[in-house]
């Protein structure tokens, strides 16, 4: 087991820092989670991506325990379930991602969609508890994912904690500029879920041609594109020999011109593969 490993860090708005590369488990089954994420922390990742919807903190929890790594060497996100409206259903909910994840504490707790549509819900609500988590330090950081800058606009004139990031679909296709912009001028750190669009944008002729010149694999020249921009990934994989290739990101860099093209395959709305956050209301149990 890697005790220490090259990624770097990037500071939040409450002085703490994040490993910018991390490992996502979204869809991955539970039954798989422990073997999957311990793996990742063999080749060094140490930055994991869970949430209460991927019904898979409990695999995550069992491959940090039965590493050799201490919990603090490891940094573990989850996120809020979509179904829990009421700050004590959203408390009981998050006592069981505790107990899942065999913690006392999470690194970072996010709302995983803001659901302005969906009746009963207020992610103002919600976000008050999450508040609580973070004053009695059983989660470390707070943030939110799929917020609009509306969203985030609410939270700043209604609470008090600004969250310490966001979490957004980004990847060259969809840029999501105006999010991830806003969170840059306000402190917000984004993190970028489906980076490489689930392997969408992995055929694009001027991604392939870059990481043919460059002697890497697409994958490597996104997700570098991510990494030279900010933003926090966690790309998922359940294939050993991509999880090793997408750690590979720290002894290259692209040129500003290859930043330029890939940045310039943006394809606006159209590009989105994941919902609207201002339409989704999520479960309709
Ligand atoms: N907050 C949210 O609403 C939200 C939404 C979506 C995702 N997320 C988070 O973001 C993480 C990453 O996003 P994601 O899982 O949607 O998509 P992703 O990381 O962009 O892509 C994962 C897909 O790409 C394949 N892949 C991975 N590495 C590859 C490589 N080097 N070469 C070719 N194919 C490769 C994987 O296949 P195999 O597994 O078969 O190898 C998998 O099908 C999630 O796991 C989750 O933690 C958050």
């Amino acid at each position: 087991m890697t005790e220490t490993t090259h990624v770097p860090t990037i500071s939040l708005n409450d002085d703490r820092a994040i490993p910018q590369l991390g490992f996502g488990v979204f869809q991955i089954p539970p039954e798989d989670t422990a073997e999957a994420t311990s793996l990742a922390l063999e080749v060094g990742y140490r930055h994991i991506d869970t949430a209460e919807m991927y019904e898979n903190e409990q695999g995550v929890g069992d491959a940090v325990r039965d590493s050799s790594l201490e919990r603090d060497a490891i940094w573990i996100t989850s996120k809020l379930s979509n179904r829990k409206n009421e700050p004590d259903e959203i408390r009981a909910a998050f006592e069981e991602t505790l107990q899942k994840l065999g913690s006392d504490y999470v690194d970072l707790f996010l709302i995983h969609w803001p659901l302005p549509t969906r009746p009963g819900s207020d992610f103002v609500t919600r976000w008050k508890v999450l508040e609580e988590f973070k004053a009695d330090g059983r989660a470390r950081s707070i943030g939110v994912s799929n917020f609009e800058v509306a969203h985030l606009e609410r939270l700043a004139a209604e609470c008090d904690v600004a969250p310490a990031v966001n979490q957004i679909e980004i990847h060259p296709y969809f840029l999501n500029e105006e999010v991830r912009a806003y969170g840059e001028s306000h402190g917000i750190a984004t993190e970028a879920w489906s980076p490489i669009a689930q392997g969408g944008v992995l055929e694009d002729p001027t991604i392939t041609r870059i990481a043919e010149r460059i002697e890497r694999t697409p994958a490597q020249v996104v997700l570098r594109w991510h990494v030279q921009r900010r933003s926090i990934i966690f790309p998922k994989s359940v294939t050993p020999d991509r999880v090793r290739e997408n750690f590979g990101l720290f002894d290259f860099e692209l040129t500003d011109a290859d930043m330029e093209a890939i940045t310039g395959l943006d394809k606006g709305e159209e590009g989105r593969t994941g919902p609207n956050p201002n339409e989704f209301a999520g479960p309709s149990d």
